[in-house]
């Protein structure tokens, strides 16, 4: 059979590489994947920033069940609503600040990304956006126009015009944000950069750059939401509001959500001229808000079990000053191990699923690997990974 599925799979499923690691998963329970030949692998990427609270948490499983038994798709957007979404609106207001109140649920990440930027155009009335160097904003067109790498972009031209890029932390760039900018889209930590940390007063700085030129600050924090730094939203961790806030990945507790948010009067203007200005069939499915609600109430009143922390200084102390290790970078559960060496990447994730290890890399960093497991591994269970992860490195670099 698994051989077969294989066979099958790349016979009907469209790839991505012409080389793809293929594991073929059977379950998933906690911190661990299952294939079909009942082998068990260590998460340590959690489907990036997805798994927060591990695979097929009960409460999630139960909510998502509870939600099955009432209705499906019955068209949520506005007219026909559901409870679930409701709730998982509200509650998720709660944690939020005033003026970020309204939410409009998509599907995924680049969906809330191209929402975030229809909505900062309509609101200002201006065309530009300011974006920057190595920042991965998802794959549709508008997203894909707004990413800081031009191998992946090169190919799909012409994109959306009118952004400029800037590179990240350089705060002697932000006068390129003028009164004809929309938005400026940042990640506070950027990922697939290689988890690149805001300096110091950096977000401030381009804070206070939007507030005198009238631009809308948009934060992408579909990768370090949830907890994932070790806050519930990194914006709370840096101290810097925006005016928009597009989360989408741990949102839905492993199924598929994303969204915007705004306030009131900056949301409101997608409900008139046009009417319909920006619609969904899905978004906000009630199954994924059963998921994302039940996601949230844990993480509301667990994340500080989780020891964040205490976690993260255990990668720290695990991979700093090993001969092979350049740099350990990183935040929360959030971390790129930087081996100073590109190319040997592709096999230290092949080498680490054979020992029994998921892991990654990054889009725009070919020398690091990433580690961002569930948030509730057990400091037993990171500090075997870690370990493990630098016998793997040992074995690929000798
Ligand atoms: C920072 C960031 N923004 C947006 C996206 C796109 O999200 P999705 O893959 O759900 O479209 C990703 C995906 O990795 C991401 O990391």
């Amino acid at each position: 059979m698994g051989e077969e599925s294989t066979q099958q799979y790349f016979t009907f499923l469209a790839g991505t590489t012409k080389n793809p690691v293929h594991l073929h998963v059977d379950r998933a329970k906690g911190v661990y994947l299952y294939d079909n030949k009942g082998r068990r692998y260590l998460d340590m990427i959690a489907g990036i920033s997805v798994n927060n609270l591990g695979h097929n948490h009960p409460a999630i499983v139960s909510a998502v069940r509870e939600q099955l038994d009432k209705f499906l798709h019955v068209m949520v957007y506005g007219d026909l609503t559901g409870q679930t979404q409701v709730d998982l609106a509200r509650e998720l207001a709660g944690h939020l600040p005033g003026k970020l109140r309204k939410i409009y649920f998509v599907n995924s990440g680049s969906e809330a990304i191209e929402g975030a930027l229809k909505l900062s155009r309509r609101f200002t009335g201006r065309h530009e956006w300011i974006a920057f160097r190595k920042a991965y904003h998802g794959s549709t067109m508008g997203a894909l126009s707004v990413m800081g790498g031009e191998y992946f972009k090169r190919a799909f031209r012409p994109l959306v015009p009118g952004t400029r890029f800037l590179d990240f932390n350089d705060p002697d760039q932000l006068n390129a944000i003028t009164d004809k900018t929309a938005a400026v889209l940042v990640e506070p930590v950027q990922g697939e950069a290689g988890i690149i940390l805001p300096e110091k007063g950096y977000l401030e700085a381009v804070r206070q750059r939007c507030d005198e030129t009238g631009t809308l600050l948009i934060f992408d924090e579909v990768q370090t939401g949830f907890g994932r730094t070790g806050e519930m939203f990194a914006f709370q961790k840096y101290k810097v509001q925006p005016d928009i806030l597009v989360l989408a990945k741990a949102l839905g507790g492993g199924l598929p959500l994303g969204a915007f948010i705004s306030s009131s009067p900056i949301m409101e203007t997608l409900t008139y001229n046009p009417e319909l200005g920006h619609i969904t069939t899905f978004g906000g499915h009630p199954l994924s808000c059963a998921a994302g609600l039940a996601s949230l109430r844990i993480l509301s009143t667990e994340l500080p079990v989780f020891q964040i922390a205490k976690k993260a200084k255990i990668i720290r102390d695990i991979f700093s000053n090993h001969p092979l290790i350049k740099e350990v970078r990183g935040t929360g559960l959030l971390f790129a191990i930087d081996t100073g060496t590109s190319g040997i990447l592709d096999k230290f994730v092949r080498r680490s699923l054979h020992n029994g290890l998921i892991t990654d890399f990054f889009l725009f960093d070919d020398s690091s690997f990433r580690i961002s497991p569930p948030l509730t591994i057990s400091e037993e269970e990171l500090t075997f990974g870690c370990r493990l992860m630098l016998q793997t490195l040992e074995e690929v670099s000798a």
